[in-house]
């Protein structure tokens, strides 16, 4: 008997559109976000890679991959959110304007000797305790950073190199570490670094995902220069929904005339977006699979909820994909077309690519392709959000 792949099913329409919550995802609103960025010494816009072979082969009109694999030199799109999160931070406990400091002024005294006697704390699967770790030898001070078990350690190793951080791997899975995590900020007075929300906490990773706007509107420029003015179509993979929230939100500020379709992609096993669309009562809902998966970055099982409210009211598809599809997505991207840019995708990465490549060309999917628009008009955007983060698993999956 063959394992079904793929799930899918539609958001239930929104009660109510309450457009103002894209406001802070707009171009203009995130000018300040792309200013802290562009002055970081690492900062370089990551490619938008072309993938015609995919395009041609599925009868769509284009399919870019904003490949985020080289950002900072951490292999992952997260550094972008911890560092203007931790901006944002060190500003508040410094009483510092925001938007009258720059970078390189908190290097200086008497910032600088403040700044060094922060600690910081974040519950993470990888990628962001790694972008949080090194924002912290960025800006001088310290970092804790706690795992969900299960962690293989190159993934524990490589925050320790990233930067200033010290790294446990608990026994919990990432909710209860998330939180514990909170409990020690609050016993020990330091500052919580989270991705995700909750009634309380919101201001952080509000930050944290005005932090990603950077990686869609680099991409908008980079389409409009390929000759495309927006895409039709984006899959986004989500763990807590804070990446796929916040691109969610760019594009609908960005594209209110011509809304593109938002696909949000998740692995089978812990599917928090699909099983809360699945509900249709309109609130999140933890997942309730056995939260095993290669694609760590993506084994959150509760939504963020500011991430939540973006989603249920914009998106258009869930899909939970079991290992196989993004098996099959970081092969594909590492061997593209004759003459195409391989792409490195990690596990958390590649999943949107595998999703694609089914709808387009399996015969099951033909009836779904065709409801979506995927056809001779569309431009797909797909965001590779890794590169190999776990090199062994990387190699053996593409057979070497
Ligand atoms: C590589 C990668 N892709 C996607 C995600 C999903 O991001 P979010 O948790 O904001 O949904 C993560 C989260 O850690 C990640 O590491």
């Amino acid at each position: 008997m063959s394992v079904e792949k793929i799930r899918w099913l539609q958001f239930p329409a929104a009660a109510a559109v309450k457009e103002d919550i894209y406001e802070p995802f707009s171009y203009e609103q995130s000018a300040d976000v792309r200013r802290l960025h562009e002055s970081l010494a690492d900062y370089a816009a990551t490619p938008l890679v072309s993938l015609d072979g995919m395009a041609g082969a599925g009868g769509v009109k284009a399919v870019f991959v904003k490949d985020e694999s080289p950002r900072f030199g951490l292999k992952a799109f997260k550094g972008l959110g911890g560092t203007y999160a931790m901006f944002r931070m060190i500003c508040k406990e410094l009483g510092l304007d925001p938007a009258a400091t720059a970078f390189e002024d908190l290097l200086r005294e008497p910032y600088a000797a403040k700044i060094h006697e922060l600690v910081f704390i974040t519950t993470t699967d990888g990628n962001h305790g790694k972008g949080v770790s090194w924002a912290a030898k960025l800006f001088g001070c310290k970092a804790h950073v706690f795992m969900p078990v299960g962690t293989v350690e190159v993934r524990a190793q490589a925050i320790r190199d990233a930067g200033n951080a010290d790294v446990v791997i608990t026994d919990m899975p990432y909710d209860a570490c998330v939180n514990y995590t909170a409990a020690l900020a609050e016993e020990n007075g330091w500052l919580l670094i989270q991705d995700t929300s909750w009634d309380g906490y919101e201001d952080v990773p509000l930050w944290i995902m005005r932090g990603y706007t950077t990686l869609f509107y680099e991409a908008a420029a980079q389409l409009k220069k390929a000759g495309y003015s927006q895409p039709t179509h984006i899959f986004l993979q989500a763990g807590v929904g804070a990446m796929a929230g916040a691109v969610a939100a760019c594009a609908m500020a960005s594209f209110p005339e011509k809304k593109p379709v938002i696909s949000i992609v998740e692995p089978k096993e812990v599917a928090c977006f699909y099983e809360s669309a699945l509900c249709g009562d309109g609130k999140p809902h933890a997942a309730t699979g056995s939260q095993e998966t290669i694609m760590a970055g993506l084994n959150c099982a509760s939504p963020c909820t500011i991430a939540w409210d973006i989603i249920k009211q914009c998106a258009s598809y869930a899909f939970a994909c079991n290992d196989a599809v993004t098996e099959h997505g970081m092969r594909i991207l590492a061997g593209p077309a004759t003459g195409e840019k391989p792409v490195v995708a990690g596990e958390s990465g590649a999943v949107t690519a595998g999703l694609l490549d089914h709808l387009l060309k399996d015969e099951k999917y033909q009836d779904l392709k065709k409801e979506m628009g995927l056809d001779e008009n569309a431009v797909v955007l797909l965001i590779n959000t890794e590169g190999d983060t776990d090199p062994d698993n990387y190699k053996k999956v593409l057979g070497k």
